[in-house]
């Protein structure tokens, strides 16, 4: 259990559907940490910028994220949800961060590297992207952060941020820790790779139906006959499986691949009814949302004055720590 004071935050960014990997790397650890410890989750619309830049795509994102994590059970009582740019003064922190920040300890990202060698454009934006994740943590003086491996490097830099700053201005903000989510593994794609959005192969977790079974029938797998044993940990079907399906039902599969007998194609229709079965209160929940846009916004309208609030109360210590007046007065 975390301690009730303990401040927990994270963000995803809208950057298109989510998928098994992104719930089983992330969603679900986020849902079920709000009923431990005070939670607040965002949707990283301002760090999208750097990927997405067309205006229809963003907000098509956005409502993807939003009506996904609701539908997944991120309940709005218990966790504060809302849209990072409903909170603008989370880039004005990030100004301020930026003058503690030596370039050096911006130039060794790695996630920026790897982005620029994917081709994204090598923009400030996305240079500077760890500055606004920092600023996003700090704002709400947050102390555990759930993320995936990837995302280590970039709280590391945050509480290097914070550290000078404090040591500068005085204590401000709670030195954050990354909280790497438990069973960490990396879910694999279709074609066995880690399942990504940017290598397309992906199972999304609101597929249905005939293009959910299409997905799943194009896993890739050896050419092992149909007769001939099996090695189910050398398996994608396997191991997608092993996220659906309780000890006794995997320990079932498992002795059927050893058998022989089976071929993938059973597996791969055990793996499609597994799938469709665990996420359809989901899918009935996003449908019921997805006709009531105007409840999804009233949520994260909400949310953001909350979470606003919070921010409001750090900058006036912020602004007043560097020596400027706590509230700007114009
Ligand atoms: P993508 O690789 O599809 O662009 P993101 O980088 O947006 O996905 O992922 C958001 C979060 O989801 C990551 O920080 C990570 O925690 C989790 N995640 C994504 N893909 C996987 C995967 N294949 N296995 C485990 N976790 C994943
Ligand atoms: N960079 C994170 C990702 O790509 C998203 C993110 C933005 C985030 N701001 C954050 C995560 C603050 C945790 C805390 O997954």
């Amino acid at each position: 259990m975390i301690q009730e004071r303990k401040r927990i935050l994270s963000g995803v960014q809208p950057s298109g559907k989510l998928h098994l990997g992104n719930y089983f790397g992330a969603i679900k650890q986020h849902i079920a940490l709000q009923d431990e410890a005070e939670c607040l989750y965002f949707i990283a619309d301002y760090h999208a910028l750097t990927t997405v830049q067309d205006a229809k795509q963003l907000s098509e994102n956005v409502q993807e994220v939003a009506l996904s994590y609701l539908a997944l059970g991120l309940d709005p009582g218990k966790a504060v949800f809302f849209r990072q740019s409903d909170v603008p003064e989370v880039t004005e922190l990030t100004w301020i961060l930026s003058t503690v920040t030596n370039m050096g300890l911006l130039e060794r990202a790695v996630s920026y590297k790897e982005k620029v060698e994917k081709g994204i454009e090598a923009s400030v934006g996305l240079f500077t992207y760890p500055m606004l994740m920092a600023s996003d943590i700090l704002i709400y003086r947050s102390h555990l952060v759930p993320v995936g491996e990837d995302q280590v490097q970039h709280l590391e830099m945050t509480r290097d941020m914070a550290g000078k700053f404090n040591r500068a201005y005085g204590h401000i903000f709670p030195l954050p820790e990354a909280r790497l989510v438990k069973h960490g593994a990396k879910v694999p794609g279709i074609d066995g790779q880690k399942m990504s959005k940017s290598y397309g192969n992906t199972i999304e977790i609101f597929a249905d139906g005939k293009p959910l079974r299409k997905t799943v029938m194009s896993i890739v797998t050896d050419s092992t006959p149909v007769e001939a044993p099996k090695d189910p940990e050398r398996c994608n079907v396997f191991a997608l499986y092993s996220l659906f399906a309780n000890e006794q039902e995997k320990a079932e599969l498992a002795g059927r691949y050893r058998a022989g007998g089976m071929g993938y194609g059973a597996a791969k229709e055990m793996l499609f009814e597994k799938i469709q079965a665990y996420f359809a209160p989901a899918r009935q929940r996003r449908a019921q949302l997805a006709q009531d846009s105007s409840h999804v916004e009233e949520i994260l309208r909400k949310g953001a004055q909350r979470a606003r609030a919070e921010a409001q109360k750090t900058m006036a210590l912020v602004r007043e720590a560097v020596g400027m007046k706590a509230k700007s007065v114009v």
